[in-house]
């Protein structure tokens, strides 16, 4: 690539209000000790009524900035990573674009499900890299707990709402900061995760919101037993274009599906306790924002530090997966 790229900054946003494991039993017939033992969640995050997904995107794009030092006028694209937009067009970006100010920026959403940050930080990267553009605001930002069945307790216990986001803008010559980013995506699995209703191929009708075909739909053990091949190999692929090894990394990112896949990947790779990063405990899935949203707490409790090499990893909808190595500076 002809542009060397670097990661400036992290920030995030994680919406107040609080569901435990013990307010789902109110809610459907389901366990704490069922939840955490087979995915690792003790609750969750979920927005306030009058918060939608731009204004998650737009807390988590502000933190990154104020600690920065960015400004809206130095941002000359957007992208946002997201399945839960405010409405099905405009973009979530464009919205995000207008609040921040961000005047000079050409602004896009994008779906890739729970891999949205992966795909959103690698476009980044490549359009700074191009050197077309200078400094690209990456968010991803979901409010899924308005997409979920509430009466389904298959899905409903899984997911959150939340926000993260991160700079990406050239660096000097000769300076490291993205090493690799690499995706990849099987659309024959289409059908693990998706909204069945609601878009062109089953529009809105009385029937389609009474069979409650707008909520999430999900094929769990099917979802699952991909999920650790196709984040091993992205995992590999990353390490090798950016011509490290496992042993070399600092910090490791993944998605946060599940706890037992966290476990199941470090397993496999040889990944120990202290250089995995995870969250689900208190914030479950929340889809495309949990890799950012999982950056930024390792930035808070001080895990990350400068200097350091980080591999983030996703899989999601799609299907899609995803991974992307750095050296945070
Ligand atoms: N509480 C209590 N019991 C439950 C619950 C619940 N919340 N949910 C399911 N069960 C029951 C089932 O009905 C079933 O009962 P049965 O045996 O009487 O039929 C039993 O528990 C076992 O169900 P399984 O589906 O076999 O449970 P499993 O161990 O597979 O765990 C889970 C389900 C957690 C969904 C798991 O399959 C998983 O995590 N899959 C991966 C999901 C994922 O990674 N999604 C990521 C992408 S999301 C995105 O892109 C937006």
């Amino acid at each position: 690539m002809a542009v060397p790229v670097r990661v400036r900054g992290i920030g995030a946003y994680a919406p107040k209000r609080v569901l435990t494991n013990h307010d789902l039993e109110q809610m459907v017939d389901t366990s704490d000790e069922w939840i955490q033992s087979r995915t690792g969640i003790k609750e969750r995050r979920m927005a306030a009524p009058e918060e939608a997904t731009s204004d998650l995107a737009y807390a988590a794009a502000r933190q990154v900035m104020e600690r920065t030092g960015v400004t809206a006028m130095d941002l000359d694209f957007i992208v946002v990573a997201t399945v839960t937009g405010d409405m099905q067009f405009p973009s979530v970006a464009c919205l995000l674009q207008d609040r921040l100010g961000a005047k000079q920026a050409g602004a896009v959403d994008v779906a890739a499900g729970c891999t949205g940050f992966l795909y959103a930080f690698h476009l980044a990267r490549t359009l700074v890299a191009s050197g077309v553009h200078k400094r690209v605001l990456v968010v991803a930002a979901e409010v899924l707990t308005r997409m979920l069945d509430w009466t389904d307790r298959t899905t409903c216990v899984l997911l959150g709402d939340g926000a993260g986001a991160v700079i990406l803008e050239a660096a000097a010559e000769g300076e490291e900061g993205v090493l690799s980013s690499h995706l990849g995506s099987d659309g024959s699995l289409w059908d693990l995760l998706y909204f069945p209703a609601g878009g062109s191929r089953t529009p809105t009708t009385p029937e389609t919101v009474d069979q409650r075909l707008h909520f999430f739909k999900m094929n769990g053990q099917a979802t699952f037993k991909q999920a650790c091949g196709v984040m091993e190999r992205a995992c590999q692929q990353a390490l090798e274009d950016a011509g490290l090894s496992l042993a070399e990394i600092d910090l490791v990112v993944p998605h946060q599906a599940n706890l037992r896949i966290l476990n199941q990947l470090s397993e496999r790779m040889g990944i120990s306790a202290e250089k995995m990063v995870v969250t689900i405990d208190r914030y479950g899935n929340t889809s495309a924002a949990s890799v950012p949203m999982a950056l930024n707490d390792a930035y808070e409790q001080g895990r990350l530090k400068p200097g350091q090499l980080v591999l983030m990893v996703s899989f999601g909808a799609g299907l899609t997966w995803g991974a992307a190595v750095f050296r945070w500076s």
